[in-house]
């Protein structure tokens, strides 16, 4: 399937740390989540969790144990981890991954519905993981990756792909391509 509107996406996407203060819907956030669900994941174990808020004291208390986070935003998706379903060790070190591919598909689905998001960053700084577990309540078998802030942009910037061939070698680390 030859389709380029997805590399439009993918160039469209940037952080958006501006929002107006109108709400996502709860279809929005539905196709969001979808979208996150989609994603590959180590043996397909899916450890993906997450916290959706739209609470105004939620967010702003989200805000305040995130020092390079201080965004204000009418949605809040935090991608967490239930470490509990892996029998195996070797398995569950993949949960960062499989959570980051979850995070990606939700920051392109948002461009895809004209929303804006940011992905800030609580894994793996011990601080700001202790704080957000706190927050939240988790469990002790539950990780947090970050939290996307999300909703309709009140900032513009230009879609680019940030190429760059002298990151790419042929062959063997350091040939030119
Ligand atoms: C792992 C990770 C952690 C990040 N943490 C933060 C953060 O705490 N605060 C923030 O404003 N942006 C954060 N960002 C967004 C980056 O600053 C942003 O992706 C980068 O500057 C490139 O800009 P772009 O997303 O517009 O392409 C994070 C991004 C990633 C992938």
């Amino acid at each position: 399937m030859k389709n380029e509107a997805i590399l439009d996406t993918i160039y469209a996407r940037r952080s958006i740390r501006k929002f107006t203060e109108e709400s996502v819907s709860d279809e929005q956030i539905e196709t969001l989540l979808k979208a996150a669900m989609a994603a590959p994941s180590a043996t397909n174990a899916q450890p993906w969790r997450f916290v959706v808020t739209r609470d105004p004291e939620r967010l702003a208390a989200i805000r305040k144990e995130m020092p390079l986070a201080k965004i204000n935003a009418p949605l809040a998706i935090l991608v967490c981890a239930d470490l509990s379903i892996f029998k195996r060790p070797i398995v569950e070190r993949f949960w960062t991954q499989d959570c980051s591919v979850a995070s990606q598909n939700i920051l392109l689905a948002a461009v895809g519905l004209g929303l804006g998001a940011v992905w800030c960053g609580v894994h793996p700084v011990p601080l700001i993981e202790k704080r957000i577990e706190k927050l939240l309540d988790l469990p002790v078998n539950v990780k947090v990756l970050n939290v996307i802030f999300i909703g309709h942009p009140a900032e513009e910037k230009e879609a680019r792909s940030q190429y760059n061939s002298q990151k790419v070698y042929k062959d063997r680390y350091g040939e030119p391509w």
